[in-house]
């Protein structure tokens, strides 16, 4: 039953299959092309939930590669050690599975609870059960909440979550660090991701928000195409350069690129073969603080429209600013965002224009 991590060499072409659970959502669609890039197979795990099959179709017609796919829910242990047995040996999981949404998780809180940490838990009992170490889970830069230090580094103190979704967040974070700590081996990366944006520079995959988006940069798209009537910048009183609030936007394509990173210091560093379970923490974010007007500005440039927006309230709960400091993912994993604001909003209306012709969902 247990199978053999599967050894990789640095160079070699084949480097292993990786799964990627929500392999079909917006960060694990652009994380599938860059595997294939890097040599690895993917192998999606996806329930659907939120996302689109087509999608995948887009990933294989870019990549050229018809990478397996198992339509599976991460809660259900039984068919996710089916899914490993059929696989045969892997070099390790990225896990993105989990629902997403601030404002929904308030309405549906025990669905988010049960989501999220019943597939992260039943994710690491199967791995256990099959002998596979190397797991690279998707956090949030939500967990620092407001923090009073900034940039925020990977030791800055992590303040009690403001809605469901970032609570499990956390929760999902003590889980992997307790089980590093236990007697269940594993070696898990954690990527505290800041502001995801922007698509594919093809135009063929993005983000595909559930009805009225709840971020700021597919509301803008939205608005441009003409989907939304104007949007509304929450606050201009704020206590910063423009009275706007500001975050760390990272193209997803980066973000994406921070993965494969984190598989090859996984697979590569000599220090990380000796150790048994670990878990190590990365910022992923660009280092630089963009405010919502800076943002507006960045889009008019890229896509040559003019956007319609007014002045509104505060958004309760939002946060003033938040930026990473980017210096351990730089030094140990040898990751840097290449790609600008300018980049991601120019890709992200390649996407939105692409859309009106084929809408997805
Ligand atoms: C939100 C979530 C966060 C999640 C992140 C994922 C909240 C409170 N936080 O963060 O938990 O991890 O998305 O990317 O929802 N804005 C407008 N008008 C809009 C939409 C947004 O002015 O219609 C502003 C916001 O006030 C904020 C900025 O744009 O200053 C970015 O907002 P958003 O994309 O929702 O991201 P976060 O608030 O950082």
């Amino acid at each position: 039953m247990a199978h053999a991590q599967a050894g990789t060499s640095e160079g070699s072409l084949d480097k292993g299959k990786v799964v990627i659970t929500g392999g079909a959502g917006f960060i694990g669609s652009h994380t599938a092309i860059e595997l294939c890039a890097a040599g690895y197979t993917p192998v999606v795990v996806d329930n659907f939930g939120n996302s689109d099959r087509r999608m995948l179709e887009r990933v294989y017609e870019l990549t050229g590669q018809r990478f397996p796919l198992h339509e599976i829910d991460c809660r259900d242990r039984a068919a996710l050690r089916r899914m490993f047995e059929q696989e045969g040996p892997c070099f390790g999981v990225i896990h993105f599975a989990a629902h997403k949404a601030v404002g929904a998780s308030v309405a549906q809180a025990l669905d988010y609870y049960d989501n999220n940490l019943g597939s992260l838990i039943s994710l690491l009992q199967v791995m256990n059960e099959v002998g596979l170490q190397n797991l690279v889970y998707s956090s949030s830069a939500t967990v620092y909440g407001q923090s009073d230090e900034l940039p925020v580094t990977e030791q800055t103190q992590v303040r009690p979550g403001e809605s469901p979704y970032g609570r499990t967040k956390q929760v999902c974070e003590s889980i992997l660090i307790d089980t590093a700590a236990s007697k269940v081996p594993v070696k898990a990366v954690l990527l505290r991701y800041f502001n995801p944006v922007g698509a594919h520079p093809s135009g063929r995959i993005g983000e595909l928000p559930l009805g009225k988006p709840e971020n700021l940069v597919p509301y803008i798209t939205q608005t441009a195409i003409g989907l939304r009537e104007e949007l509304t910048v929450f606050g201009n009183d704020y206590p910063t350069r423009d009275g706007t609030c500001t975050r760390d936007y990272v193209h997803v394509v980066d973000l994406a690129r921070a993965h494969i990173a984190a598989l090859a210091w996984l697979d590569n560093s000599p220090e990380n073969a000796q150790r048994g379970s670990f878990h190590e923490i990365f910022n992923v974010g660009t280092g630089a603080a963009t405010s919502v007007l800076e943002a507006i500005q960045a889009f008019e440039k890229a896509s040559g429209t003019k956007l319609r927006y007014r002045f509104g309230p505060r958004r309760p709960g939002d946060i003033v600013e938040s930026y990473a400091n980017v210096d351990k993912a730089r030094k140990v994993l040898g990751w840097k965002a290449e790609l600008t604001i300018f980049d991601a909003m120019r890709d992200a209306w390649k996407w939105q224009v692409g859309l009106k012709n084929d809408p997805l969902r």
